[in-house]
């Protein structure tokens, strides 16, 4: 399976990506590293199954097919928001809006994780 890892760079999400690859998946994480830390995802570098992608999950991006997502919720404190940008509320609104036309309209169908 193809799984897209929204903000999967993170502290937490690292740990997914290499759970997903443990278990054989290819993993597509998108992470703008605007709290994360490349550390986190550096041992992944030469794995052939882990792409990243260095992109904000607020903008429009084409994951090409994935088979399932795990969408991490917005950044841990409202003081990384970019306050030049919007503000944490409406860039954590944008990320659903985003996430849910990756779902709907260039993913096709999501089966739930079992
Ligand atoms: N770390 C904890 O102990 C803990 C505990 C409970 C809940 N949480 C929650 O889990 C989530 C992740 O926490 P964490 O500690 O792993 O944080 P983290 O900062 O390490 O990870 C968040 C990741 O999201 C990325 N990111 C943020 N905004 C982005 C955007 N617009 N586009 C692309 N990437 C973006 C960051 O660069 C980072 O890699 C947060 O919502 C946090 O509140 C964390």
């Amino acid at each position: 399976m193809r799984v897209l890892v929204t903000r999967g760079a993170g502290f937490v999400s690292s740990h997914l990506c290499d759970a997903l690859l443990a278990e054989g998946n290819e993993v597509l994480c998108v992470d703008n590293f605007l709290t994360g830390n490349r550390d986190n995802i550096a041992h992944l570098s030469h794995e052939s199954r882990f792409e990243l992608l260095e992109q904000d999950v607020c903008r429009a991006f084409d994951s090409g097919h994935v088979d399932y997502v795990f969408r991490f919720a917005a950044a841990p404190h409202p003081d990384f928001s970019d306050p030049q940008e919007s503000g944490y509320g409406e860039r954590a609104r944008i990320g659903v809006q985003e996430w849910q036309k990756c779902v709907w309209w260039k993913l096709g169908a999501v089966q739930p994780w079992h």
